[in-house]
């Protein structure tokens, strides 16, 4: 099976699990495609995969946009979709409001691979949201009590497998 695997990322979770996923699907012709450099024709390929990280509630810019310009192509594919996001729990809710229901009702499968609130992997203003998240699960910062009902994201690697596992299985 010829598979793309086309995400876009800002910290490097969503990249991460890109070439986790490639890893896991190895027996397959896989290729990755950052949509920061490359826009692949869809054509070429028997299923598709798109991830992308939750910011502010929405996809990504870059991955909202193409699901909005490429709409028709991948809703004639085979298509599965990945989320990274900092909270884990809203992952069902992010997932129905940020794929577009034409495409989120033929998905293959869609899946949320976990995430990273690393303050390191990003700059600027992101870096502060993301340490604002970040001491909020934490509760008061580095050195506060964690929140029992939070923990910080790390990437899912059971979830990559079973994510996998429904790229795999032609019906
Ligand atoms: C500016 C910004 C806004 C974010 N907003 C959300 C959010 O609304 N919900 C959420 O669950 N995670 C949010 N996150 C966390 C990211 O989804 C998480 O860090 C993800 O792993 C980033 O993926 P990337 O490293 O591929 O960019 C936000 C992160 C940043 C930097």
């Amino acid at each position: 099976m010829k598979i793309a695997v086309i995400y876009a990322s800002v910290g490097g979770t969503t990249r991460e699990c890109a070439e986790l996923l490639k890893k896991e699907l190895k027996i397959h012709d896989v290729e990755l495609f950052d949509l920061s450099e490359r826009d692949p024709d869809l054509s070429k390929y028997d299923t598709i995969v798109i991830g992308f990280p939750i910011r502010m509630g929405k996809a990504m810019k870059k991955a909202r946009n193409y699901m909005k310009t490429h709409l028709e192509d991948l809703r004639k594919s085979r298509v599965a979709y990945y989320i990274c996001c900092g909270f884990v729990d809203c992952f069902d809710e992010y997932a129905e409001k940020t794929i577009p229901d034409v495409l989120y009702e033929r998905a293959v499968a869609i899946s949320c691979l976990g995430g990273s609130l690393e303050p390191s992997r990003f700059k600027g203003l992101d870096k502060l949201v993301v340490k604002a998240v970040r001491a909020e699960i934490l509760g008061g910062g580095e050195n506060g009590e964690q929140r029992k009902d939070m923990s910080l994201p790390t990437i899912m690697d059971e979830n990559i497998s079973q994510f996998a596992d429904k790229i795999r299985c032609v019906q």
